[in-house]
């Protein structure tokens, strides 16, 4: 039996299940796809009730303010996805005429949508030959033909995306793309892949020289950089201050609470006698709240202090981009997930 025949044939004895597969509408699979980019599947579900229901077609979702989508992305991460399917929907809605896009070319040309995402959608939704490479197929590749070159070296990404074409199902692309995934995520799982039941064992060069846990091989990407922010609760009666972050780094235009940011650690002694936090506070009084936080993005270290700021001169926010809000409108703001946390066990 060749390779993707034995690849279908454990998919339809294994599949799983998953609300998108009930459908070849396009922008429905879009949505799926975007969602689970970098989000698990038990994750990444109730999410895509929630967006399906809320936007059941692609002009809703262009029509909608960006607010309501970052609310309702709130909790997912990487909220660049969402901003980016914002504009990939009004381009539907401008140069497709709110048709969604099956052909390959179209759909990457769609902010957010790349390779991997166009195949998906081309070949779920209308059975376009292109063959997806996601983390699941490249490890399945490397470990069945045991291929020691890197996934994310540039020869790396030649090498596995033309065997990914070539074995490709040209009859049944969409299933066989389907069935890599599932393969991928259910048996040849990263960790102890149970390789005695695997339909694949006797050709498998991983299995046969016990290679499993060494493949795929990946290059270390960047070192990651650390960064210290300091948020500042500023409370008066029933309201607390507000600001949105800036473009062009993390968590655009979300909500969180004014803040400095420091490149080294500092005590709030340090922090207090700062020129920084002089230039904007004045005298105001520091009193600590929250201790050191370490929330993990992909390429930086964010260390969040919370602190109470007491004695405030009223003109501060005068001559800022901040502004009260009522305690119980926060729940509207889309706010990242060291806000959102820190707003439910304090407020
Ligand atoms: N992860 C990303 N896309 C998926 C899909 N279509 N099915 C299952 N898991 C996925
Ligand atoms: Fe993966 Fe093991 Fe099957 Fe090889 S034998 S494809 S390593 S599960």
């Amino acid at each position: 039996m060749s390779f993707s025949a034995r690849i279908l044939d454990w998919y339809h004895d294994h599949k799983r299940a998953l609300p998108w597969r009930e459908t070849k509408n396009p922008y429905i699979i879009w949505l799926s796809e975007i969602i689970l980019q970098q989000t698990r599947v038990e994750q990444g579900t109730p999410y895509f009730f929630k967006f399906v229901e809320e936007y059941p077609n692609v002009t809703k979702f262009a029509a909608a303010e960006q607010e309501s989508i970052l609310r309702l992305w709130q909790g997912l991460g990487y909220y660049s996805r969402a901003r980016n399917m914002h504009k990939a929907a009004k381009q539907v809605v401008d140069l497709y005429d709110g048709i969604f896009p099956t052909h390959y070319k179209d759909l990457l040309s769609l902010p957010g949508v790349g390779e991997y995402t166009a195949a998906a959608i081309a070949s779920f939704a209308e059975n376009h030959a292109h063959a997806v490479l996601d983390g699941n197929v490249f490890r399945v590749l490397s470990r069945y033909f045991g291929i020691e070159e890197p996934i994310n070296s540039t020869a790396g990404k030649k090498l596995f995306s033309k065997l990914a074409d070539e074995l490709l199902d040209r009859v049944h692309p969409g299933e066989y793309n389907q069935a890599m995934m599932d393969f991928g995520a259910m048996q040849c799982k990263p960790k102890n892949p149970d390789c005695s039941i695997c339909p694949l064992q006797v050709d498998c060069v991983a299995y046969g020289k016990g290679l499993q846990a060494e493949l795929p091989k990946k290059l270390k990407g960047k070192k990651s950089r650390n960064r210290y922010f300091h948020y500042f609760v500023l409370e008066r009666d029933g309201e607390v201050m507000m600001s949105q972050r800036p473009e062009g780094d993390v968590w655009t235009n979300l909500f969180e609470f004014p803040m400095l940011e420091t490149s080294e650690m500092q005590s709030h002694i340090e922090l207090q006698a700062s020129a920084a936090f002089r230039d904007t506070f004045g005298d105001a009084q520091l009193r600590p709240i929250v201790g050191m936080q370490k929330h993990v993005l992909s390429h930086q270290n964010i260390y969040a202090s919370f602190y109470k700021l007491e004695n405030i001169d009223t003109d501060i926010a005068k001559n800022s981009n901040w502004n009260y809000y009522l305690l119980e409108n926060l729940d509207k703001l889309a706010k990242h997930k060291l806000i959102s946390s820190f707003v439910e066990r304090y407020f």
